[in-house]
């Protein structure tokens, strides 16, 4: 059994590990901690902490008992072809994030609805024109994936006062929020959102979700946000959605690749805010938290949580 398998390896691409060991040192001082790249013994390693992790070292570790990741998807450790099966995968959740995930979507909707982006424009032709505030509850908005993500702002949404719809693959019943699954839910949302707001995970059902055809469906003029993945977007359909007007305006937070290249038009389009994938921020302070607190559960006995779903995606 490999029980007595303790120290944790953190395994994080391009993120400096230190701040990561100091906040898991911070809970648990008597961690051992390793970072990729130096010199650790691999059968001592019970737990990982992940970012991106280099496919096959998840393999190496014979006696791992968790992979942590640092974010809330699981996608850059299913990336891994040895991935070893029977290893639980847990999900980074934690009322910060999910706050900051909220806050980064009530900024764009709120962007839009108040017309910040025509004051812009405007600012920068020098023209003073009035612009009248329209009645937010006329203005819908749609959620795509209605996680724990997609759930704390669509829930702030409605408190604001904006009418709320979420559609998710099963059904769900969120208090003040209209909520869609399947098929004909997706078209049904589609056909009134006003702001379409994706934070979808990255699972085979979902790359290329953000097409023309899904484009088509939405009221001309609606504004697009994704902060699920970058490679949920068709990227030349929604510029070419863009200029055609049938979607007003775009906020993109995750890209396919990223960074996004230097000569990507998604940098100077008018119609496109680009955000450095910032809508959530699995920090040190937070993997801290949230880590040694599984650590703690797994030692007495108890199962890590929130667990990811391999077959699921997410
Ligand atoms: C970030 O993209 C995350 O998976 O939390």
């Amino acid at each position: 059994m490999p029980s007595d398998a303790n120290a944790l390896l953190i395994a994080a691409t391009g993120e400096d590990p230190v701040p990561y060991r100091d906040a898991l040192r911070a809970h648990m001082p008597d961690l051992e901690i390793h970072a990729e790249g130096e010199a650790y013994d691999p059968a001592t390693i019970g737990y990982s902490l992940v970012w991106q992790p280099a496919p096959g070292l998840m393999a190496s570790l014979p006696n791992l008992k968790a992979i942590f990741s640092m974010g809330a998807g699981i996608d850059h450790i299913l990336a891994d072809p040895a991935l070893p099966a029977e290893v639980p995968i847990v999900r980074l959740m934690h009322d910060k994030t999910r706050e900051q995930m909220r806050d980064y979507v009530l900024h764009a909707v709120l962007h839009y609805y108040r017309q910040m982006d025509v004051a812009a424009a405007q600012q920068a032709e020098g023209a003073w024109r009035f612009l009248q505030i329209r009645d937010k509850a006329a203005l819908p908005v749609g959620f795509l994936g209605m996680g724990e993500m997609g759930r704390a702002a669509a829930t702030a949404l409605a408190g604001l006062g904006f009418t709320v719809m979420g559609w998710s693959r099963s059904p769900k019943d969120i208090p003040g929020v209209e909520c869609h699954s399947g098929a004909e839910g997706l078209a049904a949302m589609l056909a009134r959102t006003r702001f379409l707001i994706s934070v979808l995970p990255a699972t085979p059902d979902t790359v290329g979700l953000l097409d023309a055809a899904l484009f088509a469906q939405l009221p001309r003029g609606a504004v697009v946000v994704n902060l699920g993945r970058g490679n949920h977007l068709v990227a030349g359909d929604l510029l070419a959605a863009l200029d055609s007007g049938q979607v007003g305006a775009a906020t993109l937070d995750v890209f396919d690749p990223e960074p996004v290249p230097a000569d990507s038009p998604f940098w100077t389009h008018p119609g496109v805010r680009l955000t450095p994938h910032i809508g959530s921020d699995g920090n040190a302070a937070i993997c801290g938290e949230a880590v040694s607190e599984n650590i703690r559960r797994m030692s007495a006995g108890g199962a890590p949580a929130p667990l990811g779903d391999r077959a699921r995606g997410y």
